[in-house]
């Protein structure tokens, strides 16, 4: 069984596929993303998953991707920014080298955009949403990290460098 050599976690509007891929060239390694293998395998958009199953399909599928993911690819990987949410992934990331891309309010709803494509942000107060997510998810985020970036400051490439740095 491979392993991957990274795995990145962090919300919507960390960076994670943007600092992903570049990380993966600068390591010289593959990259993959768990939200594009749920989209591959449901064979529709990420929204339609939501709109059509709703959330808790949409984490099953997810937990199943991402373990396929864990057992099969040995490259960096980048999770969707829930994942961690469910028990059985935090449990399978254990032992992995995981790095948790930090952002701000701020910052955070400014990369993600608040668009449509982000299904838990689509709602009537996404700035609440959004900061509700953060508040939730750090100290799950925090758990399951090897370590953290904070990356409001910092541009993509300086990003890369930093989890260079930490590897
Ligand atoms: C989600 C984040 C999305 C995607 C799905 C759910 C979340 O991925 O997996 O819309 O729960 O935060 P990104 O973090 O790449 O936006």
């Amino acid at each position: 069984m491979v392993t991957p050599r990274v795995v990145i976690i962090g919300p919507p509007g960390s960076g994670k596929s943007t600092v992903g891929p570049a990380l993966a060239a600068r390591l010289g390694l593959a990259f993959r993303d768990s939200d594009d293998d749920i989209v591959a395998s449901a064979g529709k958009p990420i929204t339609d998953i939501f709109a059509e199953e709703g959330e808790p399909a949409f984490r099953v599928l997810e937990e199943e991707m991402v373990a396929t993911a864990l057992a099969e690819h040995d490259g960096v990987l980048s999770l969707g920014g829930g994942a961690p949410i469910t028990p059985g992934t935090r449990e399978r990331l254990a032992g992995h080298t995981v790095v948790f891309l930090n952002v701000g309010m701020a910052a955070g709803v400014q990369r993600a955009g608040l668009s449509t494509a982000r299904p838990l942000l689509a709602g009537v107060n996404p700035r609440a949403t959004y900061k509700a997510l953060l508040d939730a998810r750090l100290p799950v985020y925090r758990e399951v990290a090897t370590f953290e970036i904070e990356t409001d400051q910092l541009t993509p490439d300086e990003v890369v460098k930093a989890a260079v740095i930490g590897l």
